[in-house]
Protein backbone atom coordinates (compact mmCIF):
# COMPACT_ATOMS: atom_id res chain seq x y z
CA UNK A 1 0.00 0.00 0.00
CA UNK A 2 1.25 3.40 -0.74
CA UNK A 3 0.62 5.24 2.38
CA UNK A 4 2.20 2.01 4.50
CA UNK A 5 5.45 2.85 2.67
CA UNK A 6 5.08 6.49 2.98
CA UNK A 7 4.09 6.04 7.11
CA UNK A 8 7.88 3.88 7.36
CA UNK A 9 9.99 6.20 5.51
CA UNK A 10 12.59 8.02 7.72
CA UNK A 11 11.82 11.93 8.09
CA UNK A 12 14.27 13.98 6.57
CA UNK A 13 14.63 16.51 9.56
CA UNK A 14 15.98 13.20 11.70
CA UNK A 15 19.08 13.73 9.43
CA UNK A 16 20.31 17.38 10.76
CA UNK A 17 24.52 17.97 10.71
CA UNK A 18 24.27 19.70 13.87
CA UNK A 19 22.99 16.98 16.20
CA UNK A 20 24.74 14.34 14.49
CA UNK A 21 27.52 12.72 16.92
CA UNK A 22 31.04 12.20 15.81
CA UNK A 23 33.47 13.88 13.92
CA UNK A 24 32.30 15.97 10.87
CA UNK A 25 35.17 14.73 8.51
CA UNK A 26 38.32 12.57 9.94
CA UNK A 27 40.86 14.97 8.56
CA UNK A 28 39.88 17.98 10.33
CA UNK A 29 42.59 19.58 13.00
CA UNK A 30 42.43 21.95 15.56
CA UNK A 31 44.82 24.01 13.95
CA UNK A 32 43.25 23.94 11.01
CA UNK A 33 40.29 25.22 12.82
CA UNK A 34 41.89 28.26 14.78
CA UNK A 35 43.69 29.49 11.44
CA UNK A 36 40.05 29.33 9.78
CA UNK A 37 38.36 31.77 12.27
CA UNK A 38 41.32 33.56 12.64
CA UNK A 39 41.70 34.41 9.04
CA UNK A 40 37.63 34.81 8.46
CA UNK A 41 37.78 37.52 11.31
CA UNK A 42 40.62 39.42 9.88
CA UNK A 43 38.95 39.56 6.61
CA UNK A 44 35.44 40.12 8.45
CA UNK A 45 36.59 43.28 10.05
CA UNK A 46 38.20 44.42 6.50
CA UNK A 47 34.65 43.85 5.19
CA UNK A 48 32.77 46.95 4.09
CA UNK A 49 29.86 45.12 5.38
CA UNK A 50 30.29 43.22 7.95
CA UNK A 51 33.57 45.58 9.44
CA UNK A 52 31.17 48.21 10.66
CA UNK A 53 28.69 45.56 12.75
CA UNK A 54 32.17 43.81 14.10
CA UNK A 55 34.29 46.73 14.74
CA UNK A 56 31.56 49.07 16.52
CA UNK A 57 30.62 45.50 19.06
CA UNK A 58 33.41 43.42 19.47
CA UNK A 59 35.83 45.31 22.22
CA UNK A 60 38.05 42.54 22.91
CA UNK A 61 39.02 40.42 19.30
CA UNK A 62 41.14 38.13 21.27
CA UNK A 63 38.46 36.80 23.27
CA UNK A 64 36.10 36.66 20.52
CA UNK A 65 38.39 34.58 18.18
CA UNK A 66 39.10 32.11 21.19
CA UNK A 67 35.16 31.86 21.90
CA UNK A 68 34.59 31.34 18.04
CA UNK A 69 37.95 28.65 17.65
CA UNK A 70 36.03 26.35 20.96
CA UNK A 71 32.46 26.99 19.43
CA UNK A 72 33.42 25.60 15.82
CA UNK A 73 35.87 22.66 17.51
CA UNK A 74 32.66 21.78 19.73
CA UNK A 75 30.08 22.22 16.07
CA UNK A 76 32.64 19.84 13.64
CA UNK A 77 35.18 17.55 16.11
CA UNK A 78 32.60 17.48 18.76
CA UNK A 79 35.06 18.69 21.82
CA UNK A 80 32.54 20.30 24.16
CA UNK A 81 35.02 23.05 24.36
CA UNK A 82 31.84 25.78 23.70
CA UNK A 83 28.74 25.90 26.17
CA UNK A 84 28.24 29.41 25.76
CA UNK A 85 24.64 30.71 24.32
CA UNK A 86 25.85 31.51 20.67
CA UNK A 87 22.23 33.38 19.85
CA UNK A 88 22.23 35.92 22.73
CA UNK A 89 24.84 38.59 21.39
CA UNK A 90 23.32 38.44 17.46
CA UNK A 91 19.51 39.58 19.02
CA UNK A 92 20.88 43.21 19.84
CA UNK A 93 22.35 43.66 16.56
CA UNK A 94 21.37 45.12 13.48
CA UNK A 95 21.67 42.83 11.40
CA UNK A 96 19.82 41.23 8.16
CA UNK A 97 19.59 39.12 5.44
CA UNK A 98 22.20 40.86 3.27
CA UNK A 99 25.07 41.13 6.76
CA UNK A 100 23.90 36.89 6.81
CA UNK A 101 24.66 36.40 2.99
CA UNK A 102 27.79 38.19 3.06
CA UNK A 103 28.73 36.33 6.37
CA UNK A 104 28.81 33.05 4.88
CA UNK A 105 29.78 33.68 1.49
CA UNK A 106 32.97 35.31 3.46
CA UNK A 107 33.20 32.28 6.06
CA UNK A 108 33.14 29.76 2.37
CA UNK A 109 35.61 31.80 0.61
CA UNK A 110 37.73 31.29 3.67
CA UNK A 111 36.95 27.76 3.96
CA UNK A 112 37.69 27.04 0.86
CA UNK A 113 41.31 28.94 1.26
CA UNK A 114 42.67 26.55 4.05
CA UNK A 115 40.54 23.09 3.27
CA UNK A 116 39.84 20.33 0.39
CA UNK A 117 36.17 21.08 -0.79
CA UNK A 118 34.34 17.98 1.02
CA UNK A 119 35.41 19.72 4.11
CA UNK A 120 34.42 23.10 3.37
CA UNK A 121 31.06 21.45 2.40
CA UNK A 122 30.96 20.41 6.08
CA UNK A 123 31.75 23.58 7.32
CA UNK A 124 28.96 25.09 5.48
CA UNK A 125 26.25 22.69 6.10
CA UNK A 126 26.38 23.49 9.30
CA UNK A 127 27.20 27.25 9.44
CA UNK A 128 23.83 27.72 7.17
CA UNK A 129 22.36 26.00 9.74
CA UNK A 130 22.72 27.93 12.29
CA UNK A 131 22.61 31.41 10.23
CA UNK A 132 18.90 30.28 9.43
CA UNK A 133 18.27 29.52 13.18
CA UNK A 134 19.79 32.98 14.18
CA UNK A 135 17.67 34.24 11.39
CA UNK A 136 14.74 33.25 12.59
CA UNK A 137 14.73 33.78 15.93
CA UNK A 138 15.97 37.64 15.08
CA UNK A 139 12.57 38.19 13.25
CA UNK A 140 10.45 36.74 15.81
CA UNK A 141 12.00 38.76 18.00
CA UNK A 142 11.52 41.91 15.65
CA UNK A 143 7.84 40.84 15.60
CA UNK A 144 8.31 40.25 11.73
CA UNK A 145 7.51 36.11 12.05
CA UNK A 146 5.13 35.04 14.25
CA UNK A 147 6.04 33.49 17.90
CA UNK A 148 6.39 30.15 17.96
CA UNK A 149 3.41 27.61 19.20
CA UNK A 150 4.47 26.20 22.10
CA UNK A 151 5.63 30.09 23.22
CA UNK A 152 2.44 31.81 22.26
C1 LIG B 1 25.81 38.88 10.03
C2 LIG B 1 26.47 37.96 10.61
C3 LIG B 1 27.06 38.04 12.01
C4 LIG B 1 27.51 39.10 12.74
C5 LIG B 1 27.56 40.57 12.32
C6 LIG B 1 27.96 38.56 14.01
C7 LIG B 1 28.48 39.32 15.06
C8 LIG B 1 28.76 38.85 16.32
C9 LIG B 1 29.11 39.68 17.46
C10 LIG B 1 29.27 41.19 17.43
C11 LIG B 1 29.28 38.86 18.53
C12 LIG B 1 29.65 39.29 19.97
C13 LIG B 1 31.13 39.32 20.11
C14 LIG B 1 31.65 39.87 21.44
O1 LIG B 1 30.93 40.55 22.15
O2 LIG B 1 32.84 39.60 21.73
C15 LIG B 1 29.06 37.49 18.06
C16 LIG B 1 29.18 36.38 18.85
C17 LIG B 1 29.11 35.09 18.36
N1 LIG B 1 28.82 34.73 17.05
FE1 LIG B 1 28.28 35.96 15.53
N2 LIG B 1 27.80 37.20 14.02
C18 LIG B 1 27.24 36.84 12.81
C19 LIG B 1 26.93 35.57 12.41
C20 LIG B 1 27.28 34.44 13.08
C21 LIG B 1 27.11 33.09 12.59
C22 LIG B 1 26.46 32.74 11.24
C23 LIG B 1 27.61 32.27 13.55
C24 LIG B 1 27.70 30.77 13.57
C25 LIG B 1 27.68 30.02 12.50
C26 LIG B 1 28.07 33.09 14.66
C27 LIG B 1 28.59 32.60 15.85
C28 LIG B 1 28.84 33.37 16.97
C29 LIG B 1 29.18 32.83 18.28
C30 LIG B 1 29.34 31.37 18.66
C31 LIG B 1 29.35 33.91 19.15
C32 LIG B 1 29.72 33.87 20.66
C33 LIG B 1 28.45 33.89 21.49
C34 LIG B 1 28.73 33.86 22.99
O3 LIG B 1 29.03 32.76 23.53
O4 LIG B 1 28.64 34.94 23.63
N3 LIG B 1 27.85 34.39 14.34
N4 LIG B 1 28.74 37.53 16.72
Amino acid sequence: MRFASLVKRKPVLDDNPLTRPGPAHPDIKDADIARLVTTFYARAREDEILGPIFNRAVDDWDHHIEQITDFWSSIMLRTGRYSGRPLNPHLRLPIEAEHFDRWLALFEKTANDIFQPEITHEFMIRARRIADNFELAIGTMRGEIRAPRHAR
